[in-house]
């Protein structure tokens, strides 16, 4: 899709579909009341018959019928005028373009919303338009052998009048592209089976980003993995065929010997359980268990291409979780790379493990604090539901940072407890800890684990096993994967790089 901004009249502009907007309960206003009198007051006649509300999510489609250039006007609900934000502009688009798309419509044209009314930056607004009509237009049709019906849209245009506006407009036109295609990227890596999108598939994936973009990248597989000592990540790859895969990725834009942020992720490329095999009904979607890790590759990707005044680095161990004749076993001791010992409950909770050892990996580097995304547990969905992902923290301000780099993006994190009290349910009788408590609070447990190996580095786990996948198509969400989390990342990385460099020119 190509996308760009230009100054000019949106009612001259031959497109096959033009954007507008209406807030709930209101008249067209501005642009939209030229439009609606050269449309003979279509719209205003529209919402007088109640047709049209107004409502956040709510398409009308209208033949323009040669009154104006535009083949169709979309009239998109904005909702109420107080609660309007770049999220109700992704939302709106999103849905609208998917609309669009399946009737054939290939250029759209939009006006940038809420400029007008002050209500938004127009940077902003144009990064919301692209955002939503990359996103919400994604498809994933990588397997089919027929040849797709609905054509890809080609070309996305926000248009203004006021010429003051057009740098902006281009601004936020480049950086939602490179946020939406990255998030796009993930998707991919998300809704690839198994079969396909295997650890070594994905360190390939990491290696043509970072060949692209001018990354380091170095990837550790079996051998490596033995003799660096991560016995935990071992031993959950020792069940599978497939061989494992330590991937690190180094983008350098600060000063040279300046700690990197770190960045983990959980990629479990299939998580059957291991031993502890998990019940046939939906195993499948625990090919996605490695959304983590496929949301850092895509930043990583958009970082290189936004170019930020800071180090940042990729700790990402990959690998299945396999039962098998030589798979490690529930009772079974481990000993991580920083010496700690863990007694094996249950081999499903295996992502702990691999985080474990990437944890004490980043440590040795060292990094200023860390960053962790993972599918880690189901007990996170039943707690949050589909759209918070559960944040868990040793430093209130960098989960401060992270939840504000999440609003910025629409992606809502929650801040979770931690406290001591739940850590008596990881006690050990033989080893240090073991990998699984009690029945209640699933995801505090595991987020208590973790915090066992990362010991005082400043730090912020999400926990993404609810957010990572779609059931539905609602705004630019799509069914499948979601790529949950790398906008959240992008956005914390140039804010981080901002915060640091504020003093300096
Ligand atoms: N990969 C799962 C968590 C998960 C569940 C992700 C559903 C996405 C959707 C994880 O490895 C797991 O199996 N966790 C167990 C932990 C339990 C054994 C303590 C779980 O959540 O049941
Ligand atoms: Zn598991
Ligand atoms: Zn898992």
């Amino acid at each position: 899709m190509e996308v760009k901004a230009t100054v000019g009249d949106i009612i001259r502009l031959p497109a096959d579909a033009i954007l507008v907007g209406i807030f709930e309960g209101e008249a067209p206003q501005g642009i939209v009341a030229e439009i609606d009198q050269a449309l003979d007051r279509t719209i205003s006649n529209l919402i007088a018959d109640g047709e049209i509300k107004g409502k956040l999510y709510e398409t009308t489609i209208i033949h323009t019928m040669g009154k104006i250039e535009p083949k169709r006007v979309a009239i998109l609900g904005l909702g109420q005028r107080e609660q309007f934000s770049m999220e109700r502009i992704r939302r709106a688009v999103g849905e609208a373009c998917r609309r669009l798309k399946k009737i054939g419509v290939q250029r759209i044209a939009s006006i940038p919303f809420g400029v007008e009314e002050g209500k938004i930056e127009p940077q902003k607004s144009a990064q919301a338009i692209v955002e939503g009509c990359i996103l919400g237009t994604y498809t994933f049709l990588y397997h089919k052998t027929k040849p797709p019906e609905e054509k890809e849209i080609s070309e996305l245009v926000v248009v203004s009048k006021e010429e003051g506006l057009l740098s902006f407009l281009e601004e936020g036109c480049a950086l939602g592209k490179i946020m939406a295609e990255a998030t796009n990227l993930a998707r991919d890596m998300v809704n690839q089976p198994a079969n396909i999108m295997t650890p070594t598939r994905l360190a390939e994936e990491a290696k043509k980003v970072a060949e692209e973009g001018g990354l380091e990248i170095k990837i550790l597989d079996k051998e490596d993995i033995a003799k660096l000592g991560m016995g935990a990540f071992l031993a959950v790859a020792q069940g599978s065929y497939t061989p494992p895969k330590f991937i690190i990725m180094e983008y350098k834009g600060g000063k040279p010997g300046e700690p990197p942020l770190g960045l983990v992720g959980k990629g479990i490329t299939f998580d059957t359980g291991g031993i502890s095999l998990k019940p046939a009904e939906g195993m499948w979607e625990m090919k996605g268990d490695m959304a983590g890790v496929a949301a850092i590759i895509a930043a990583m990707k958009a970082i290189a291409q936004l170019k930020p005044k800071i180090n940042v680095s990729a700790f990402l161990p990959a690998t299945e979780n396999m039962p098998g004749g030589s798979a490690f076993k529930p009772g079974d001791v481990l000993q991580a790379l920083n010496k700690k010992t863990i007694e094996v409950i249950s081999t499903d909770a295996e992502g702990r493990l691999i985080l474990a050892d990437a944890f004490c990996y980043a440590k040795t580097i060292p990094v200023s604090c860390l960053v962790d995304l993972s599918t880690l547990t189901g007990a996170c969905h039943i707690a949050l539901g589909d759209y918070y992902s559960g944040a868990f923290s040793n430093n209130p301000e960098l989960l401060e940072k992270v939840i504000k780099a999440g609003k910025e993006a629409g992606e809502r994190h929650w801040a979770m407890p931690m406290d001591e009290d739940f850590k008596d349910e990881l006690k050990s009788e033989i080893a240090d800890i073991k990998n699984v408590g009690g029945r209640w609070g699933g995801a505090i447990t595991a987020a208590l684990f973790l915090a066992e190996f990362v010991g005082d580095t400043p730090w912020v786990h999400l926990d993404i096993a609810g957010t990572a996948r779609s059931e539905k198509e609602r705004g630019y969400i799509v069914k499948g994967a979601t790529g949950f989390g790398v906008r959240t990342l992008i956005n914390l990385v140039l804010s981080l790089a901002e915060e640091m460099r504020g003093g300096e020119r």
